[in-house]
């Protein structure tokens, strides 16, 4: 089967020395993409700046901002059976970033930011052959705003992590999910390594697709 895997933050230019980004580190979506080789698929990597070595047999495509995926997504994504969005894209970017670098002032500074676009809702909420897979980042109400994304990006899945804790998500070598599906019940995978979660994570969003094809027929 093919996949595409999009990991790591996305990186929104201010002037030309800095930036807007989160913590994100790459390593779940790194880990999603080596278990799906190790599986016996074709995987592309769409990837955020990050500082990991790719999964050996990944394609490789590297971006940098918001706009960049959004266009890789879409130039990769109708060529493939499973779409993973596990990247941590930026929600805003400058609405006017320079071309030279700013000069430090003495008074306060305000930047304007507008929205980025939403590329997992572009691509789940148009007629697909593709089967979708959200990642939720939440420090609250874990359950309610990862249903409350899985409808309203329409994505088949959705993977609900609690980045507030120190030992899993963001950053950590760990994590510790809950994956939500349209129907059916919700699984928890207890705190594991993340290549360990991500073999998990594989398995189940195999056996969903299956069910759903299986529907379909
Ligand atoms: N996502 C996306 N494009 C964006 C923002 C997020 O494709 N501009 C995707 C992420 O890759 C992830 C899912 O949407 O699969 C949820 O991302 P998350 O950061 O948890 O939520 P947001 O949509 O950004 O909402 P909020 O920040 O309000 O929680």
């Amino acid at each position: 089967m093919k996949f595409v895997v999009t990991a790591g933050p996305t990186r929104e230019a201010i002037d030309p020395v800095r930036y807007l980004s989160n913590r994100s580190s790459g390593k779940m979506g790194y880990a999603i993409a080596e278990a799906a080789v190790v599986s016996g698929h074709a995987v592309t990597l769409i990837s955020g700046p990050v500082c990991l070595a790719p999964p050996a047999n990944a394609r490789m495509i590297h971006v940098t901002s918001a706009d960049e995926l959004f266009d890789a997504v879409h130039a990769e994504v109708n060529n493939c059976d499973v779409l993973v969005m596990c990247a941590a894209v930026a929600d805003y970017k400058p609405a006017l970033p320079v071309s030279v670098k700013l000069k430090k002032q003495t008074n306060d500074f305000a930047l304007a930011l507008k929205p980025t676009r939403d590329i997992l809702a572009s691509v789940s909420k148009r007629p697909r052959n593709y089967f979708v897979v959200g990642f939720a980042a939440e420090t609250e109400k874990l359950e309610a705003h990862a249903r409350a994304k899985l409808l309203q990006k329409g994505c088949d899945l959705i993977v609900a992590n609690d980045v507030s804790k120190s030992d899993s998500g963001m950053e950590s070598a760990e994590n510790a999910v809950t994956i939500f599906v349209r129907e059916g019940k919700a699984k928890t995978l207890a705190r594991a390594g993340k290549i360990i979660i991500a073999r998990e994570i594989l398995k189940i969003i195999l056996a969903t697709r299956e069910k759903a094809l299986t529907k379909k027929a």
